[in-house]
């Protein structure tokens, strides 16, 4: 008979983790244990530093560190040592998220530190030479709240400001606006912007900067309710567009929108690229839902970084980090119009695991008012996997996901989408994440996928009328992402 605890050791050191395919090729995702938001994105010294909240304990959520990588390009990743760990009073239940700035050439974090059973939420900072060890300052900013969170902090006319996540006394969401002319002293600057009754009862993970001459604020609410297609998924990651400037209020021109169209995207944050891009990283996750890949150890990825830009209209166009072209490594390309019929559907390619798919349909050579590309085994209705839908009835994309092997039932998500001329659509799958971009920069839906090797055949399939695809690439996709120093 084994004793208990020689019986775990056993288990815990005989037993090889499920290979599943899953673990990503050209995202970051954690070695062991949890991922969920991206926190302190910065580029200080040579490196693009990514870290993350991060429980190393077990691949659920729980006690929040920050894990830590870097990249001299967003392509090729070094994992670091965990950046911050509960061990202050003030963080002892967690180190929640937050951002960083270059203060004085030391690279700094601000960040929450959440105590008391998770009931006080303050604002701390912690810095760091090299990039790599980090020493705690302690609080910064310390009301006594609970919901009171994520700060994001940039410099600005001679100025530092800090956006934090917050909540107003009757349950709304908020963001509150503070100001610092050394980022240690903190001056509340009042109430930068709250949501009416019908947008959540609290806002996590503020952003907030200029982009071609408008102000952009992005806030992750918890409460809104699913309205038809739109505000499906249990939180949303959206936006506002208006315009602000340091003493001022912020001036909202475009009211709340979603920032993503898919099932998985949440508390993104950005920051600047030296060349002057800004960039972004989300969660590809959703709280409060499977996450099946943790039967390997390991849960959660962050999304491609993304180059945001604003339209003439003031919407956000969400692009693919144009890095990412130099991974690629072609597998396909159809010389000439593809026609697809109605019918079994035309299979293009097996295997697809960690590829970029890109195809552009020329709609008035189109008949078919419905047709779609899948990840499937050779029917999505039958067999389940994921599929990108086109209705041109109702002009709307929709990303489809159904893998009843892990509880994933049946759903879809959608965005409404121009289809009078062409349609281009630029797909990413790595392991268990599908990211589709559409139209170069109009919309952009993130959805966690599940299939099993027999569920990752490449499909194209029409409806009533055939669809012609005028531009059919498919390429791998590897970077190597390296093991901690
Ligand atoms: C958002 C969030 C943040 C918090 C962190 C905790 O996903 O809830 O508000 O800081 O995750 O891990």
């Amino acid at each position: 008979m084994l004793r208990p605890v020689l019986y775990a050791v056993f288990i815990s050191s005989a037993i090889a983790l499920p290979e599943t395919g899953w673990y990503p090729k050209y995202h970051i995702a954690p070695q062991h244990g949890w991922m969920n938001d991206p926190n302190g994105l910065i580029y200080f010294q040579g490196f693009y530093h990514v870290f993350w909240q991060y429980n190393p304990a077990a691949p659920q959520w729980g006690l929040m560190h920050w894990g830590h990588a870097r990249s001299p390009d967003l392509l090729t990743w070094e994992h670091l040592p965990i950046a911050l760990a509960p061990s202050l009073p003030e963080d002892i239940d967690g180190a929640f998220s937050g951002s960083a700035v270059l203060l004085n050439e030391t690279l700094t974090l601000i960040y929450t530190g959440v105590s008391e059973n998770g009931t006080r939420q303050v604002q701390m900072v912690a810095t760091s030479q090299d990039g790599v060890a980090f020493e705690k300052l302690g609080v910064v900013i310390g009301e006594n709240e609970t919901n009171f969170r994520d700060p994001k902090a940039w410099w600005q006319d001679g100025s530092w400001y800090v956006v934090i996540g917050a909540q107003t006394a009757d349950e709304r969401g908020q963001v509150s606006l503070y100001s610092s002319p050394d980022f240690f002293n903190w001056t509340p600057q009042g109430v930068l912007a709250q949501a009416d009754p019908s947008l959540g009862y609290m806002w996590e993970c503020p952003d907030f900067f200029s982009l071609e001459g408008k102000q952009v604020l992005v806030v992750n609410p918890q409460g809104i309710q699913s309205k038809g297609e739109d505000f499906q998924n249990l939180f949303q990651t959206g936006y506002f567009v208006g315009s602000w400037a340091p003493g001022g209020n912020f001036a909202v021109e475009r009211g709340f929108r979603e920032l993503d169209h898919g099932h998985d995207f949440y508390a993104s944050q950005t920051f600047d690229s030296p060349d002057g891009r800004r960039l972004e990283i989300g969660w590809l996750g959703m709280w409060e839902s499977q996450f099946p890949e943790n039967a390997s150890g390991w849960a959660g990825m962050l999304s491609l970084p993304r180059e945001l830009t604003l339209s003439d209209q003031g919407d956000l166009e969400v692009r693919p980090l144009r890095e990412i072209q130099s991974l690629r490594t072609e597998r396909l390309e159809v010389p000439q119009t593809l026609h697809i019929t109605p019918g079994e559907g035309v299979a293009i390619l097996q295997n697809i695991s960690h590829s970029e798919m890109a195809l552009d349909f020329n709609l008035r050579n189109s008949s078919s008012n419905a047709f779609a590309i899948q990840l499937t085994k050779e029917s999505f209705e039958r067999d389940g996997g994921a599929q990108v839908h086109v209705d041109r009835n109702c002009s709307r994309v929709f990303l489809e996901r159904h893998y009843p092997a892990y509880n994933i039932t049946r759903s879809s998500r959608s965005v409404a989408v121009n289809l009078t001329g062409n349609l281009s659509l630029d797909i990413f799958i790595d392991g268990f994440s599908m990211e589709v971009f559409v139209n170069d920069g109009q919309a952009v839906m993130s959805s966690r996928i599940y299939p099993d090797a027999e569920l990752r055949t490449f499909l194209i399939t029409a409806q009533n009328g055939s669809v012609a695809v005028d531009r059919l690439k498919v390429w791998d996709l590897y970077l190597s992402i390296i093991n901690a120093i």
